[in-house]
């Protein structure tokens, strides 16, 4: 028997039946993952790696000598991937084999369900993989249901299972902390269970992003070598597990992946007849390393991941950096002249513009009291719109609506709302406590903040989203006796709201920020289009930080503004945003002429350009991370138009440079190569600045290092000529 589903000659999902054994392969062009199922009816992971070209070869290999989705029966000495107590408490799962399905909802997608059932309980887990062919990407995830008699506890559900059988392993952890977003580091993978995880409950990352790369044998190089990179899309706790044991006779050279929601504190209680629907797990296999993975997950993200994520981004000025919570209506008048100076399309008005019985002057005060401050903005934010129109700029705002101060009215009125435990002192973080979003009632309240704020005035065009802290003294009064939902509910109560807000206001360009980066995950970005990636703003810093990011995000996502905080040129400043999604919070009038005419051109070359930047496929040529400079490139898909950048970060005496070798460009294709972003000298860094050049030229002789200078920067734009 034989049951396939053909794309254009490609296997794209199949069930074989082969020697009465049931093989199930999910696979994109360049990846396949492959199970069978035993005669005792239990599944087990045959392959994952590179497609083989023979589908039927899957049947001479071994499968893992362990479930392929490893259960907490009570018998197992690996981490399981599920683990539940029964209604009737016996705290043992087994899951077998019971179906498999595949729908193909369009030419790019194959999605295969694999039901497995316990044979004596009314229990059941349904493996889920999404195959997305023209971006080699697979996405995971699974539902639990069950029918027993009373509610069944979850305590460990993992996303997903993948399993490995090689030599060794290289994971890059990704981690830091507040204005230290993004540190990197690559070791081998010891042996034993190595967890990345985090519990912070109101936000993901901020100390470890949801996200990794695993190189396999060897550490993979940017465009060579074997390699996963995978992202869970969750807001909040969550753990990425790896289980290595190399010598065990029983599962010698055996590596378990396991990302999910961290258990941690979260035995979930799931009534019968409701379904438990875990988030995904999105992940790339290739041979071509790091860069193609991030071109992958790049793609997923553009086409699937991320929020209306080719909508036009709108340049914008904030005022965080420059005012903090001191202004008032007529200093931002000020600066929607110079929002409009600068040429770009938005201003955007950050914390400190509401409270009234407690004025929010500063981060102890007002968080929760949605109203404008009657002495700062004497005439309301709609009228602040018109103000901004009125001035040919269009009008922003932030919100922080799942928190609250104590002095605050909210707090007065509503001390239930708060997620605080009893009998134990208040807990604050900056000043704050978390609304427990678990509870309807929040949801309702928070969806309320904003559509409010929204409905004040038809043009607001732009929403900031804060989330200031991450949750301790975690408890929920509407939740009672049901504490392990907490972690989970606060994270789909958050989802509830933003659904809503979507519903209500699909076109409005959205900032996910978390006190910096502490929500740059794919879980929260199905409903924004960007993120806010660091309260760091200090270029140096950015060069990283952004980097980092560039493994899993798209450019378009990754916001990035010009602010005082680095001493850098402006230029320099200018450059190193422009890689992101560009906004500034600036002091425009402390600019020199000279300056604010660089930004002004800067700002109208990203215009031109943001596409190319925030949607074209990106090649990180030199790392700051192991050079005194850096330089990486995007192209777009039919590469006629390129656009390079390059920091000088530190030179010294001395100093040897490596030479830029482009890549992504037509080797049969000429480009003119001209320097953009110049200052009001127009001397190009870039001597040879308007010559020709084939793409393979520049991609085999590259262009020898031009930027001598400590602090110097160099945007290159390349257009296929001819
Ligand atoms: C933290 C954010 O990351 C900052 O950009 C700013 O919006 C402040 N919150 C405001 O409180």
């Amino acid at each position: 028997m034989k049951k396939l589903l053909l794309t254009a000659g490609i296997l794209i999902a199949g069930i074989l039946s082969i020697h009465a054994q049931q093989q199930i392969v999910i696979q994109t062009p360049k990846t396949a993952l492959v199970y069978t199922v035993t005669k005792e009816k239990k599944l087990e992971q045959v392959y994952f790696g590179e497609a083989l070209l023979h589908t039927d070869e899957y049947n001479k290999i071994k499968p893992t000598p362990i479930d392929a989705f490893v259960q907490g029966d009570m018998s197992v000495v690996r981490e399981p991937a599920i683990q539940v107590t029964h209604a009737d408490g016996n705290p043992s799962v087994q899951l077998l084999f019971d179906n498999v399905s595949s729908e193909q909802p369009d030419n790019n997608t194959t999605i295969t369900h694999i039901t497995l059932k316990d044979p004596v309980y009314p229990f059941e887990e349904t493996l889920h993989y999404k195959a997305y062919q023209a971006e080699n990407v697979i996405e995971q995830w699974t539902t639990i249901k069950h029918t027993e008699k009373a509610a069944v506890t979850l305590n460990r559900y993992a996303s997903a299972e993948l399993q490995l059988k090689e030599q060794k392993y290289f994971l890059t952890h990704f981690y830091g902390d507040w204005g230290n977003e993004m540190r990197m580091e690559e070791t081998p993978l010891p042996e034993g269970i190595h967890s990345i995880e985090s519990k912070l409950g109101s936000r993901a990352t901020n100390f470890d992003l949801p996200s990794f790369l695993l190189s396999i044998n060897k550490p993979a190089e940017e465009e060579t070598g074997e390699v996963i990179a995978g992202t869970l899309a969750w807001s909040g706790n969550f753990r990425l597990l790896f289980e290595n044991v190399r010598y065990s006779e029983d599962f010698q050279d055996l590596l378990q992946i396991q990302p999910g929601i961290n258990p941690y504190a979260s035995a979930y209680q799931l009534n019968p007849n409701e379904t438990f629907t875990t988030p995904s797990f999105i992940y790339t296999y290739t041979k071509n390393g790091k860069g193609q993975a991030s071109r992958n997950l790049h793609a997923w993200a553009l086409n699937y991941g991320i929020y209306h994520a080719k909508q036009h981004r709108q340049t914008l000025l904030n005022n965080w950096e420059t005012t903090f919570f001191n202004f008032d209506e007529q200093k931002l008048n000020a600066l929607f002249d110079d929002a409009k100076k600068l040429g770009v399309d938005l201003f955007l008005l950050d914390d400190g513009w509401f409270g009234n019985k407690y004025p929010r002057n500063n981060d102890n005060a007002g968080l929760g009291d949605w109203d404008a401050n009657a002495k700062k903005l004497p005439n309301g934010i709609s009228s602040l719109v018109n103000q901004a129109e009125a001035k040919g700029v269009k009008f922003g705002i932030w919100l922080e609506p799942e928190m609250v101060n104590p002095k605050s009215e909210l707090y007065e009125k509503h001390p239930d709302w708060i997620i605080k435990l009893p009998n134990r002192p208040e807990n604050l973080r900056r000043n704050q406590l978390v609304l427990d979003l678990t509870n309807p009632a929040v949801q309702e309240h928070v969806f309320g903040v904003v559509d409010k704020v929204m409905q004040l005035n038809k043009n607001i065009a732009y929403i900031k989203w804060d989330c200031n802290r991450y949750m301790s003294n975690t408890y929920s009064t509407y939740l009672g006796d049901k504490q392990g939902q907490l972690y989970v509910d606060y994270v789909r109560g958050l989802y509830n709201v933003l659904q809503k807000v979507r519903a209500q206001y699909p076109d409005l360009e959205m900032m996910l920020c978390s006190g910096g980066g502490g929500r740059a995950e794919y879980g929260g970005l199905k409903y924004f289009q960007e993120f806010w990636p660091s309260d760091n703003t200090d270029a140096i810093s950015r060069i990283y930080i952004q980097w980092g990011y560039s493994y899993f995000f798209p450019a378009a996502t990754i916001c990035a503004h010009v602010t005082s905080w680095g001493k850098q040129s402006i230029k320099f400043r200018t450059d190193v945003a422009s890689m992101g999604k560009l906004g500034f919070d600036i002091q425009v009038a402390s600019l020199k002429p000279e300056e604010l005419a660089y930004c002004q051109k800067a700002v109208a070359n990203f215009g031109r350009l943001q596409n190319l930047i925030g949607f074209g496929s990106l090649y990180r040529l030199i790392s700051p991370w192991q050079n005194n400079c850096s330089s990486l490139m995007y192209t777009d898909e039919q590469k006629n138009k390129a656009v390079l950048f390059a920091f000088n970060i530190q030179s010294r005496f001395a100093d040897v440079y490596p030479k830029i070798l482009l890549n992504g460009l037509d080797a049969n294709k000429k480009y003119k190569v001209q320097e953009i972003n110049l200052t009001n000298d127009n001397r190009p860094a870039y001597r040879q600045s308007g010559h020709v050049f084939s793409g393979d030229y520049l991609m085999k002789q590259g262009i020898e290092w031009y930027l001598n200078e400590a602090l110097s920067s160099s945007v290159l734009e390349l257009t296929a000529v001819q």
